[in-house]
């Protein structure tokens, strides 16, 4: 018997207000058939003021526990990716909690910036695989409309808000087509940090910062490193490509998300893309993507879905999963 993590129930959220590209050709030299040609991006959800990343990761948070049919204090932990939290601490993790109305368990944050959700998967997974807990919510939860220079063409028409949640639980198997997280792989490389980071902090400038990225580079390091992770999670785990369902990549850019999926030899079919909905929202991205498959029912028990992200850091890796 093998200990597995099983995915139980998903949920997302995202903001009301929804802006087309057109919205930014007001006040910035840019147009909609530029960010669509070279992002895909057709429209993102803003927050609205004074909503904030816990509000958007405790809703998601509820709907997924409403997907599983389970109460707050079922589960044993809460885990929030974001780079983009309400504050320097409580952690958003533990306001989640405290919303749900929890009052056992665990909840911390992990930031891996737009690949902290597949961090958060693989360490939820961790933990329930070393029996430290039974039920894991993670989330990948952010608010990157807080962090964007406004007057930075180059980024602040690429990201977005939102939430999603997924519900892992600790099942024994002995399944040879066993369903749960299946094999996990985790990079980073902290000699590339500057080619996208925040530019502010508490430590450094004691502000929050804007977002900054040299969008070639960045766009360089995710196609390789993408195929990369993406390639080893298969071999560990002995699947080829074309068993797959579903990918279900990080959404920043079309361009990279065809790139990859390209380098797996998987057509766009099989592929599920919600960039040009959600614009990049980090963390949120995979999550967001997983709960929207799942609730228009393309994802079904028993499916092999692999998840891949990359971001700041930088920060990558992947999760192969049969949902
Ligand atoms: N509207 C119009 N023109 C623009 C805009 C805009 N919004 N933004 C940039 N341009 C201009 C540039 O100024 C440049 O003009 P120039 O040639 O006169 O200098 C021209 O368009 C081309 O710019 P490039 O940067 O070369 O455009 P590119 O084709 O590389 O696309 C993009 C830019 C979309 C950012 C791409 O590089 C990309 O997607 N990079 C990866 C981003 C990513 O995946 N991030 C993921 C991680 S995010 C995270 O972790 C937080």
């Amino acid at each position: 018997m093998t200990r597995r993590s099983v995915v139980r129930g998903a949920g997302h959220r995202l903001p009301e207000r929804v802006v087309e590209n057109a919205e930014f050709s007001a006040t910035l030299d840019t147009s909609d058939a530029w960010i669509t040609s070279r992002s895909g991006i057709e429209r993102r959800h803003f927050a609205a003021e004074g909503e904030c990343t816990s509000d958007l990761a405790l809703a998601a948070a509820r709907a997924a526990l409403a997907d599983a049919g389970m109460a707050p204090d079922d589960l044993d932990a809460v885990i929030v990716a974001t780079s983009t939290p309400d504050f320097t601490f409580p952690a958003v993790a533990t306001m989640v909690q405290a919303g749900l109305g929890m009052t056992r368990g665990f909840a911390f944050d992990m930031q891996a910036v737009c690949a902290g959700f597949v961090f958060a998967l693989a360490n939820a997974d961790a933990l329930i695989r070393g029996g430290a807990a039974d039920r894991v919510m993670v989330i990948g939860a952010e608010t990157f409309s807080r962090i964007m220079d406004w007057t930075d063409r180059s980024t602040c028409v690429l990201f977005g808000d939102g939430a999603g949640a997924l519900i892992l639980e600790a099942i024994d198997s002995a399944d040879r087509a066993p369903r749960g997280v299946l094999a996990t792989d985790l990079h980073s490389d902290g000699r590339q940090g500057g080619i996208l980071h925040v530019d502010g902090g508490v430590s450094s400038t004691q502000t929050a910062g804007h977002l900054r990225m040299q969008g070639k580079e960045v766009f360089r390091h995710a196609v390789e490193k993408l195929a990369a992770t993406a390639t080893a999670v298969l071999r560990t785990s002995g699947v080829a490509p074309e068993e797959l369902d579903w990918l279900v990549p990080h959404q920043a850019n079309l361009r990279i998300i065809t790139g990859t999926a390209a380098k797996l030899g998987l057509p766009m079919e099989r592929v599920v893309v919600t960039v040009q909905d959600h614009g990049n929202t980090s963390a949120a991205s995979i999550p967001l993507a997983l709960s929207v498959a799942h609730a228009d029912g393309r994802l079904k028990p028993g499916d092999l879905v692999l998840t891949e992200a990359i971001g700041g850091g930088l920060a990558w890796g992947s999760v192969l999963l049969r949902w």
